[in-house]
């Protein structure tokens, strides 16, 4: 429970999530991190603030977000959580904070006991070491699709399961993570209609970036929907500013619409 101007605010949970994908209840997130954000996102009603390693890019100016250390999501993190009252806290583990169970251990524990985080994000199907976090205590969301992380990999930002075998591939993942314990699920840049099909075989929300609006909830980067991100947005974002005359008001218009289903529009999906 939190306080605002004496009222007692309960801060959601993550059973708050799954409650809210089984009556059908969108849920709205955004990428906070800072102080102000936060309380700007949390008194408009978002649902999740991630605090993502993102903050590499949009904060640091970094061209990936792997200079993103576990201290960096800790400072983040702590200004994000100490600032909202409502939001559940989601925050990333950077990389190569997570390569053995042990490791990832430790580091989702720095996380959670320096930073007010409720739950670690990981990317790709890192299904043993989500079983480790999750008997430790620590909840977990996936993060699957576009990986980030995987950039020199990758080679560059594309959609990802647009073949059957790759499509087959993430839906099979997302099931081995949801089986591993895994609370939530981040489907980052996939087509609308495997999204659509992981979130309904799925029992634990799944929250998409990318991904069309048949997802159980939206995310996207604050600062891209703000219009106010270093270079390029990505196609699948909307900058929500075009048509507001304050951040609040963007903020609201970009709660309504995931709300409603009415974001993400084909325009913005795969
Ligand atoms: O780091 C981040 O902001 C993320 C979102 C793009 C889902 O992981």
């Amino acid at each position: 429970m939190n306080s605002l101007y004496g009222a007692t605010v309960k801060t959601l949970t993550v059973q708050d999530m799954t409650a809210m994908k089984q009556r059908g209840e969108k849920i709205t997130c955004l990428t906070a991190y800072d102080a102000s954000f936060s309380a700007l996102c949390d008194a408009v009603g978002i649902d999740i603030l991630l605090v993502g390693d993102s903050l590499g890019m949009v904060i640091q100016g970094q061209k990936t977000t792997l200079p993103v250390s576990i201290n960096d999501m800790i400072y983040h993190t702590r200004c994000v959580s100490q600032a909202r009252q409502r939001a559940f806290i989601i925050a990333d583990l950077p990389f190569m904070s997570y390569p053995t169970p042990l490791i990832a251990a430790q580091n989702a524990a720095l996380l959670m006991q320096n930073s007010g985080a409720q739950m670690v994000k990981l990317e790709g199907a890192r299904v043993e070491i989500t079983r480790c976090l999750v008997e430790q205590g620590i909840p977990v969301c996936g993060h699957l699709g576009l990986l980030p992380q995987q950039i020199n990999q990758l080679g560059s930002y594309k959609v990802q399961g647009k073949t059957t075998a790759t499509a087959d591939k993430i839906l099979a993942e997302a099931l081995q993570l949801e089986q591993a314990g895994a609370s939530l699920l981040v489907l980052e840049c996939v087509p609308a209609t495997l999204a659509k099909m992981i979130s309904q075989q799925l029992s634990i929300p799944v929250i998409g970036i990318g991904a069309g609006v048949d997802c159980d909830g939206q995310v996207l980067v604050l600062y891209d929907m703000l219009g106010i991100s270093i270079g390029k947005s990505p196609r699948f974002s909307k900058n929500f500013m075009q048509d507001a005359s304050s951040i609040s008001n963007a903020i609201t218009a970009y709660q309504l619409a995931v709300k409603q289903s009415q974001f993400p529009t084909p325009e913005h999906s795969f």
